[in-house]
């Protein structure tokens, strides 16, 4: 851009009104000729804002002050709102934080993966708005002594002392490591610890005497799970029976493959619809939990690799892999482009993409569209109550 294009000297604060909310979650704006990306505000608010940094004709901007409060707007019950960077849907009413997590994905569908026409979008609300995340990773701060999440766009730690969307079990644990942290046993050397809570207990990573990292398990409808701190697993247990449904329903044919398969949240339903299953996992931990739980369900012909995706699938002749419905659920940079490369090559006749971020989900449906998938349906789980994070599952069909 030309920098006599750009505004040359706005404002440091600014009056200006939220129009809606993106991804990313900041509302959007528009004054002295920038596009505001206003962190933290909700769609019909007049607040003035400061200009943090602007690039071109866009400027990032936070909230001084909330001049006329959109109705939808409701107090942020948490004393660490706005300073901590783990929740930025607290100002919004939970109605409102459903609605603009499907804009979210509408914006990305359109805009990303040049979708005109999406089918209807409905989201799954979380049964528990507060008190659902059975997963977390707290940072310690070995100078301050503080610990809890990293502040909003920097390396400082919030020093916090309840969580209100954790279980009670995580929120216990973070007391108890707090008072490690107290009478001086805490190791300093655990900078950032993962927490996991099963049914019975939690499993916390890296471990320490006391406080060794254990194996948990968790009872997902008809099927046992077990895990540990170091293997992912999914943070809001309220709604993963409905996930696996959307994820797996109708899925038909002989031969299913499950990409980035965790300790097998997903490949144990398929294998008991599958004659052949073949699960795929980096993480050796999660690998072996992804073996264990399918021994425990006699579930043993399915096949676990530990490998990485692009990998293995492009290392693999495609003659001995035919397959008819394959998931992928890859972390959330999306799927590389060797991924996508090795499923095109195996041409499933149907594809269930389960993304924790629309924009590369978008990017990725983009590509498999222009190879001759059609989109069949489109459903969003409110997983994240208080952030703007979504997760959606996108079932593809190929009809070549
Ligand atoms: C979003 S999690 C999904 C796990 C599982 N499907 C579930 O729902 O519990 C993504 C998984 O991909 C694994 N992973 C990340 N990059 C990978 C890669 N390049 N190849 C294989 N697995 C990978 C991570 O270890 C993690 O277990």
């Amino acid at each position: 851009m030309n920098s006599a294009d750009a505004p040359e000297q706005p404002s440091l604060t600014l009056e200006v009104e939220i129009e809606r909310l993106l991804p990313g979650g900041v509302g959007l704006a528009h004054a002295q000729g920038l596009t505001l990306f206003v962190s933290l505000a909700a769609p019909g608010d007049i607040v003035r804002v400061q200009i943090d940094r602007v690039r071109g004709k866009v400027a990032f901007a936070s909230t001084l002050e909330v001049i006329k409060p959109s109705p939808v707007r409701v107090e942020p019950p948490c004393p660490y709102f706005g300073r901590c960077g783990g929740c930025d849907f607290q100002q919004l009413n939970y109605e409102t934080q459903l609605q603009a997590k499907v804009e979210i994905i509408r914006d990305c569908f359109h805009r990303i993966a040049n979708i005109a026409e999406l089918p209807e979008i409905a989201i799954h609300p979380s049964p528990k708005q507060w008190q659902y995340r059975a997963r977390a990773n707290w940072q310690f701060e070995p100078q301050t002594r503080h610990l809890g999440y990293f502040e909003a766009g920097s390396h400082r730690v919030c020093d916090v002392e309840v969580c209100a969307v954790l279980v009670p079990d995580l929120q216990n644990t973070l007391e108890d490591l707090r008072a490690q942290i107290r009478n001086d046993s805490f190791p300093g050397a655990a900078k950032n610890v993962e927490v996991v809570a099963g049914d019975e207990e939690v499993s916390l990573a890296p471990g320490w005497a006391g406080f060794e990292t254990k194996n948990v398990s968790r009872r997902i409808g008809d099927e046992t799970y077990h895990f540990s701190a170091d293997a992912f697993f999914q943070v809001n247990h309220e709604l993963i029976v409905s996930l696996v449904h959307e994820a797996t329903r109708n899925a038909r044919g002989t031969a299913a493959m499950d990409l980035y398969c965790g300790v097998g949240l997903f490949t144990v339903p398929l294998a008991r619809c599958f004659e052949r299953v073949v699960g795929v996992e980096s993480n050796p931990t999660a690998a072996r939990f992804a073996q264990l739980n399918l021994q425990n369900a006699q579930l043993e012909s399915t096949k676990i690799i530990t490998a990485r995706v692009g990998e293995w699938l492009n290392g693999q002749s495609l003659e001995s892999e035919a397959v008819d419905f394959l998931l992928l659920d890859p972390p959330r940079a999306g799927a590389e482009n060797s991924v996508i490369k090795g499923i095109l090559a195996r041409h499933p006749r149907q594809i269930s993409y389960v993304s924790c971020d629309p924009a590369t989900l978008a990017r990725d449906l983009k590509k498999l569209r222009a190879a001759g998938y059609f989109l069949d349906s489109v459903a969003a789980f409110d997983m994240f109550p208080q952030t703007h994070h979504v997760e959606t599952v996108v079932r593809l069909r190929s009809e070549i």
